[in-house]
């Protein structure tokens, strides 16, 4: 028996649409949607996906603008852009892309962005509504393994889910966002002993850390539900998750595949956050 696959494509095209037509609507109203996206590194993978949500943008009908800072900007440069992109009328939503230039502490600049154009949920207060049960962005990545589990019916109440990672753009929000689902969830992370003795008793278990195929079938409960954050570029040029695909396959009731499952619905509901910031 082979994992039911849990793509994220169908999920990603219904949030577009309904995106694309709310942002019309504001558009005709006088409001046109608008993203600032604030870029300060030389790193050619963080320029091609701010240019790849940037095209994503307009074609919901969202516009973008990209300010790029350059590499050797200073972190009270990049707090003062993104406080005035916070305090213009027509933009809607800010982000800040990682990485940041060396000595630039990320919830230092973060907290410059308002809580109600803070549509990637980077500022801790975000982080903190969202743990308070309060309503606020989340990060879109913890956002869409919520929204996965949820349209392809995996029911989370009183379900033990394992979210390996504890990042504060994956981890922790995913976790947050599960036991506001009334899971029971248990966080992992790189000092956890004996990592698979937890996820092999999990009914759901979340990989979100960044090393290509840690979480092998010894980690899988059979006919478990595994959800794939992890994107691991390989030598080929191709994108691979956190987990081995071909053995947890084999165990698992359920898998979001890399690419195609996490990643699609992350950029649609960042794009979703910004036409709910413009709606406001
Ligand atoms: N699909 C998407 O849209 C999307 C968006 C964002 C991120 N991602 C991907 O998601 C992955 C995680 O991203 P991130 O930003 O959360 O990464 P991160 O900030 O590097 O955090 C990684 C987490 O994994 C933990 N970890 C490291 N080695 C481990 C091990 N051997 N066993 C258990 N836990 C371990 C770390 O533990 P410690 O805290 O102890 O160090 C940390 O909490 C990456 O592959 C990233 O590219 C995907």
């Amino acid at each position: 028996v082979r994992a039911r696959v849990l793509s994220g494509k169908e999920l990603a095209t219904t949030i577009r649409a309904e995106t694309s037509a709310q942002a019309a609507e504001l558009t005709k109203l006088g409001s046109p949607p608008k993203l600032a996206i604030v870029l300060a590194t030389a790193e050619a993978s963080a320029a091609w996906y701010v240019r790849s949500l940037a095209a994503a943008a307009e074609k919901v009908n969202v516009s973008c603008d990209i300010v790029d800072l350059g590499p050797d900007a200073a972190p009270a440069d990049i707090c003062e852009t993104l406080a005035n992109l916070c305090s213009d009328d027509t933009t809607h939503g800010v982000i800040l892309q990682t990485p940041l230039p060396a000595g630039a502490k990320p919830a230092d600049l973060a907290s410059a962005i308002a809580p109600e154009k803070d549509v990637d949920g980077a500022n801790p207060l975000s982080l903190g509504r969202l743990a308070a049960g309060l309503p606020a962005f989340a990060p879109a990545t913890a956002e869409a393994v919520l929204a996965l589990l949820c349209h392809h019916n995996v029911e989370l109440t009183g379900r033990h889910v394992a979210v390996v990672g504890r990042s504060t753009v994956v981890g922790k929000p995913a976790a947050h966002l599960l036991l506001n689902k009334n899971a029971t969830v248990t966080v992992c992370h790189s000092r956890t002993k004996d990592l698979a003795a937890i996820t092999s008793t999990a009914d759901v278990v979340v990989a979100a850390v960044g090393r290509a195929g840690l979480i092998t079938a010894e980690h899988v409960r059979p006919g478990s539900v595994v959800v794939d954050v992890g994107t691991n570029p390989t030598d080929d040029g191709r994108l691979v998750g956190d987990v081995d695909a071909a053995s947890v396959a084999e165990k698992a009731g359920a898998l979001t595949p890399v690419p195609g499952g996490v990643g699609p619905v992350t950029t649609a509901l960042l794009l979703q956050h910004a036409v709910q910031a413009a709606a406001h």
